[in-house]
């Protein structure tokens, strides 16, 4: 419990719908629309998305893609090809700016990469074995044209494409071929490069070549990679070759150039190709995606829609809509070009004839992304002419989308595999929840490889590439095997095991709700006066700075006046038990039996009568952290004598309820208590088994009733499966929360055959575990009736006594520590059947949190409790643990120790600013209440189910009982 703060999930988890839809939108589609507006209809995105709701931002999605989709990894040729002058290759601006000393980090260079011109037939067989429907890999210019002209050509160059395009095309991968990604030829740069319009003519000429050389097989084709990069990079800000500085004007001017190649291209393939061969061709423009800021201020949601039009507008628009650049560019950079006394825009005109040439000049349209740390994604749209009326819901391909790791080796690329996890996750629900049209998706990048400026650092591969090996070996990351994995499920389908049970849990099982004493109910004491009643956690919350908002539980929520509020809520959630815990300074105020304070004792007498008139039966904790300040100034839990007044207490407790309450708990989550040192776990569980022995041997046998003792327990899971470090690290995470206080040596006697081996301890303290005598053994052995379990949420581990992980896809709560992992309830509660010998199973706590604005409509904490609920049913029903109880945390909103109120976990929402700490159900109290007058989930098939009706709420509280606004 020391979460403080609910990080924000960054948005690049929610990147594809986000990204795709305001593009879907703004490129509606027809081949002459009108020109696009500031604000564009992809406002409408921006608004949707900030008015959705965490929950249903970041609940994870299952389901599959269409049959055809398509598969694939992508690579560009100066990145992996290396051979930079090999066999009549000729020099591209890449291989010159990299050779000058201090241009690329390290000194490196792609004069080698990944050496994948000397290795086809091993990137095949790559390809083949992550089971990839396409690769996308580009063309090297001057390795087909060594001057860049179709004067000089290089047959070497073509063999080589030609064993790769015939290798993958054997193999049923369909290439996918960029005509330029970046690497011009030196002598095409040496003429002007991109600022000569006799580009335009070299160009067409290559692309004419590799379409009459390659296009009997290559079906895909695109024109440029990023060309805005290109533009900006190369000629405004100048950092990528060739390094030209000019950024008021000259990008404009190549991306003019590149937009009239590009269209060249586009008809010469249209011309002279298509109708043989048949394929798409496009170009890929990339996009840095922008959030508004606020995303409810419509003019955040204007700039970043401006900023869009800008960026994407300026190639996507000419192409898509009208043949012109966006109106809001030509606007703005001509009148800053007319401030500046410029005797024209800076901004190139298309003539009318260019415009018509340039309009619809792509079949497919594609984009990349880049963020800080993570990095490209993009995608395609194709747009085959023949649809063109039902354009509003173009197909879409994603070309590149990855993550980079800065790191030397990262074969175990767990990282990597989140990125994925996520990202795919969002393409799915674009696809399936959204509606958009997408046809494939490919991840970047095939291996590590030549990142430009920086590089071989850092790497974004599926497959590691050994730079300081001569040969270049490639080593399948933990990744490819999980993309692998994808690809043969065509998508991230529901695991069997997670699909929903419908069925009932056995007659009787106990359905319960939890609350403790500090947490809810404190009279309003005065410290002053009282000073000799408190517990030491009256004292630590009035410590300043010690809780959230210096918030303290004297009155929290007043449950000492509002024993009929607290019942009527119990009967509306109808509930068989609700478990409770006794205050031990309120009945002892200096922890001893020198003096009972009969009011307070009173006060529980009063709960359990009306409880037990309501027909609810108490389940009482003895202990629920709140020691009596007293004994803790004689060193609490150090202390050998608390042992002898735990017992004490605990008798005078038997004596004076025990013929109403027939469930004790002696200690809740002991080892929370008891962190260190670990005298004071040793000291809690001899104090636990003097309660137990004493009621086994004095009240058991004529008040009938069960005593145990309940712990917490996080499931845990090894962050890589197939690493014996990580899975030890899992067993011995979920092994000392259960052993380290409550089962050490065979205490309480749960430890199947004696003596765990536990070895040195646990994470907090190594080696410091004391023993207990054999008679100590003895006493402590068999000291349970049932198992007590709070459990909440899971973690992942790796190398022990390391701190546990979470995964990324896992649902956030309102609390840190707790991600929404229903299935480690399952496998926690198989684990303990099969570890302690299929004992009785009572959960006595689970449940999640909120934080921030109050919703009544909390569609989180049903969605929690149906899917935990869920896998306790499976427990019971298909692997046959005995489960006997199921406790919700908790009954209402209360103090929740370190945070104070600032993390709800209630079924109703209590006022706190209101005097009279009204309280009001949420929407998963009627939930529960369901739940729990089925007696589980009855299957709709078989339906109706009258025990699906429940009194509709919403009633004025005079006519509605079950409505709780009652004020003692
Ligand atoms: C994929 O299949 C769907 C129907 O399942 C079809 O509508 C679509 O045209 C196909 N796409 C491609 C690229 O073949
Ligand atoms: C332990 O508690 C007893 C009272 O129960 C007290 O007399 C004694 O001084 C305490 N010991 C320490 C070390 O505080
Ligand atoms: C509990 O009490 C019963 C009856 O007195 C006795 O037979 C049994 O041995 C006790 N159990 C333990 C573990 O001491
Ligand atoms: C509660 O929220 C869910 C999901 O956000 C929504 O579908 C439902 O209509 C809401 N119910 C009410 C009563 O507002």
């Amino acid at each position: 419990f020391v979460g403080f703060f609910l990080p924000k999930r960054p948005f690049v988890d929610i990147w594809l719908i986000t990204l795709l839809s305001p593009i879907v939108f703004m490129l509606c589609c027809l081949p002459n629309l009108p020109a696009s507006e500031v604000p564009s209809k992809a406002k409408v995105v921006w608004e949707k998305f900030s008015s959705q709701t965490n929950f249903e931002r970041d609940t994870y999605f299952y389901g599959t893609f269409p049959e055809n989709f398509t598969w694939g990894v992508s690579s560009s040729a100066y990145q992996v090809e290396g051979g930079w002058d090999a066999d009549g290759k000729g020099p591209s601006i890449w291989d010159n700016f990299s050779h000058v000393p201090g241009n690329i980090k390290n000194g490196d260079t792609g004069d080698i990469a990944c050496d994948s011109y000397n290795k086809v037939e091993e990137d095949v067989y790559l390809l083949r074995a992550l089971g990839v429907k396409n690769y996308r890999f580009s063309l090297s210019w001057s390795r087909i044209f060594p001057s860049g002209r179709n004067n000089s050509i290089n047959s070497h160059g073509i063999d080589y494409y030609n064993r790769l395009i015939d290798g993958l095309v054997a193999n049923n991968i369909t290439p996918i071929v960029t005509l330029y990604h970046w690497d011009l030829p030196q002598a095409l740069q040496d003429i002007g490069g991109w600022e000569s319009s006799a580009l335009i003519d070299l160009f067409d000429s290559f692309a004419d070549f590799c379409f009459q050389t390659f296009g009997d097989r290559v079906k895909f084709w695109i024109t440029f990679n990023e060309p805005q990069v290109i533009a900006w990079a190369g000629y405004g800000a100048g950092t990528l070759p060739p390094n030209v500085n000019d950024p008021g004007s000259a990008p404009y001017r190549v991306a003019h150039i590149l937009l009239k190649a590009h269209a060249r291209v586009y008809h010469t393939y249209d011309d002279k190709y298509r109708a043989s061969q048949g394929g798409v061709i496009a170009l890929c423009p990339n996009i840095d995606w922008v959030e508004p800021k606020t995303p409810s201020d419509p003019r955040d949601i204007e700039a970043a829609d401006r900023y869009l039009q800008f960026l994407v507008g300026w190639f996507t628009h000419p192409i898509f809509k009208n043949g012109d650049y966006p109106e809001v560019m030509k606007w703005k950079v001509g009148n800053r070009s007319e401030l500046q006394n410029l005797p024209s825009s800076r901004l190139p005109v298309f003539t009318a004839e260019e415009r018509d040439y340039i309009r619809g000049t792509a079949d497919v349209f594609c984009f990349n992304s880049y963020t800080s740390k993570i990095v490209t994604h993009s995608t395609t749209r194709s747009w085959p002419s023949s649809a063109i009326t039902e354009y509003g819901n173009p197909p879409i391909y994603i070309i590149e989308n990855g993550v980079g790791i800065k790191t030397k080796s990262d074969v175990d690329d767990n990282t990597r595999i989140f990125y994925y996890k996520t990202y795919i996750d969002e393409a799915l629900k674009a696809y399936k929840l959204d509606g958009v049209n997408l046809r494939g998706y490919n991840a970047w990048s095939f291996m590590d490889s030549f990142e430009w400026l920086n590089g071989y650092d850092p790497r974004f591969g599926l497959h590691q590439v050994d730079f300081d090996n001569p040969n270049r070996p490639r080593t399948p990351k933990r990744s490819a095997v999980y993309y692998a994995e994808i690809i043969r499920n065509n998508g991230i389908p529901l695991p069997k095991e997670d699909e929903f049970l419908y069925g009932e849990f056995p007659k009787n099982f106990w359905w319960s709700v939890a609350t403790a004493a500090y947490q809810v109910r404190k009279p309003r004491w005065t410290l002053k006066v009282y000073v000799d009643r408190l517990s030491i956690w009256d004292q630590f919350s009035h410590t300043p700075l010690k809780i959230s908002n210096d918030d303290t539980g004297d009155v929290a929520c007043d449950s000492y006046h509002k024993i009929e509020a607290d019942v009527e809520m119990l009967k509306s959630l109808k509930v068989s038990h609700y478990r409770f815990s006794i205050s031990w300074s309120r009945v002892l105020p200096d922890g001893t039996t020198r003096y009972i304070n009969e009011m307070g004792l009173n006060y529980y007498e009063r709960l359990i009568d009306a409880l037990l008139a309501a027909n609810i039966m108490p389940q009482v904790t003895l202990y629920h952290w709140d020691l009596p300040l007293a004994l803790q100034n004689v060193g609490g839990w150090e202390n050998d004598t608390i042992v002898q007044r735990f017992k004490e207490y605990a008798e005078l407790l038997f004596q004076r309820l025990g013929d109403k309450v027939k469930f004790w708990i002696t200690f809740n989550e002991p080892y929370n208590t008891a962190y260190s040192p670990y005298v004071v776990g040793h000291n809690l569980i001899k104090a636990h088994a003097e309660a137990w022995h004493l009621y086994n041997e004095t009240y058991r046998a004529k008040q009938g009733g069960l005593i145990s003792i309940t712990i917490n327990s996080d499931w845990a899971e090894p962050r890589n499966p197939y690493n014996q470090e990580d899975i030890d690290a899992a067993r011995q995470y979920v092994q000392v929360q259960r052993h380290a206080v409550t089962a050490l040596p065979a205490a309480p006697g749960f430890v199947r055959g004696g003596t765990p081996s536990l070895g040195a301890g646990d994470a907090q303290n190594p080696g410091q575990l004391p023993e207990f005598t054999e008679s100590e053994k003895q006493r402590i052995k068999g000291t349970y009736d049932y198992f007590g379990l709070n459990h909440y949420t899971t973690v992942l581990t790796y190398k022990i006594n390391y701190p546990a992980v979470t995964d990324r896809s896992w649902l956030n709560s309102g609390s840190i520590w707790l991600k929404v992992t229903p299935f480690g309830f399952r496998k926690l509660l198989r684990w303990i059947k099969e570890e302690y010998n299929n004992p009785p199973i009572y959960v006595t706590e689970n449940g999640v949190s909120e934080r921030g604005d109050l919703d009544f409509n909390d569609t989180w904490r049903m969605h929690y409790y149906r899917s935990y609920v869920n896998e306790a049913l499976k427990a019971v029903v298909l692997d046959g643990v005995d489960l006997r109880g199921y406790t919700a945390w908790t009954l209402m909103d209360n103090f929740e120790w370190a945070v104070g109120f600032d993390e709800k976990f209630g079924f109703y929402h209590v006022n706190f600013t209101d005097p009279e700490l009204r309280r009001h159900p949420k929407a998963s109290a009627r939930y529960y209440a369901q739940i729990i007058n089925c007696n589980g989930f009855p299957d709709p098939a078989t339906g109706p189910h009258p025990c699906l009706e429940l009194e509709p709420e919403g009633k004025p509280c005079s006519r509605n009982p079950a409505c709780v606004c009652i004020s003692l």
